[in-house]
């Protein structure tokens, strides 16, 4: 790991918040995403971290969301705790955002509906649970395969955390300095960003914003298909928020699109 970490080449990403995710040329790391975050000299946060990251997993997997073999670990350089996630890598063809992009309309829908329906899943398994659980589940950490959606992105573990230990974990965690000092002085601003995770009629309306943002010729056939499936597909308390908030126009929460602008990420929102 060491060695992949120094011989780290171009990230395949940088549209992170939290991570540069990268993937080692060789090695027998080579076949693997690694995502390093923000260290730190904070053991306890860390160790905490590395608990809740493995109850997470655990409790994504149990509730039917398909994960690749995901593992967290701390590298410990002489007292500077590095937090790092390793995780097989996907085919890059699989990754949803490029095949929403390139699909036809109806192949798009498809990979909507498809993507939609294991998220509501998702929220009917979890409501039973006594822990506050999050799911962040928007096209860019979404993968899909003849088997259906493949969720990628574990970071940070939104289980176990409350508003406000989540609101400083993002700030702890973030990998802009901008984001942490803007959050020094507006912290429920940055705390807020979590709130759409929290919320299942809030994590399918980011899912049916982010679509219409990638591809706005079919906003108007992508919401149409959208309230059809709210009406439809979702038990009726959650169908019914989808289709209040569809009523206005699908948005990332203002502050959070200009944070997005400043730190250069707006191109491909990471949504
Ligand atoms: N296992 C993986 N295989 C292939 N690409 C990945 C994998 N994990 C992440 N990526 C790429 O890196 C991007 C950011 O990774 P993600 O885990 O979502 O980090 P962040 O928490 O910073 O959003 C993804 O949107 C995707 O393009
Ligand atoms: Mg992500």
């Amino acid at each position: 790991m060491r060695e992949a970490l120094r011989e780290r080449g171009e990230p395949i990403s940088r549209l992170g918040y939290f991570c540069a995710p990268f993937r080692p040329a060789g090695g027998p790391l080579r076949d693997k995403v690694i995502k390093t975050y923000r260290g730190g000299r904070d053991p306890e946060l860390l160790e905490q971290l590395a608990r809740r990251h493995t109850a997470y997993v655990e409790v994504l997997t149990w509730a039917g969301v398909r994960l690749p073999e995901t593992r967290f670990l701390i590298l410990n350089e002489a007292g500077y705790l590095q937090p790092v996630i390793v995780q097989d890598a996907l085919d890059e063809a699989l990754l949803m955002r490029p095949q929403i992009e390139a699909a036809d309309l109806p192949g798009a829908l498809a990979l909507l509906e498809s993507a939609a329906a294991s998220i509501a899943d998702f929220w009917a398994r979890v409501a039973q649970r006594p822990e506050r659980i999050g799911y962040h589940p928007s096209i860019r950490n979404f993968a899909h395969d003849a088997e259906g959606p493949i969720f990628f992105d574990t970071f940070p573990p939104l289980i176990g955390y409350s508003r406000e230990d989540m609101g400083r974990l993002l700030l702890r965690f973030s990998e802009a300095g901008l984001v942490r000092s803007m959050g020094a002085v507006m912290p429920e601003r940055i705390r807020a960003i979590q709130d759409e995770w929290y919320s299942p009629a809030g994590t399918i309306v980011g899912l049916i914003g982010s679509a219409v943002r990638l591809r706005p010729e079919d906003g108007a056939a992508i919401l149409a298909w959208a309230r059809e499936f709210a009406a439809n597909r979702l038990e009726p308390g959650l169908g019914a928020e989808v289709l209040a908030e569809l009523d206005r126009p699908p948005r990332l929460p203002a502050f959070w699109t200009g944070m997005r602008r400043l730190l250069g990420l707006e191109g491909k929102p990471n949504v």
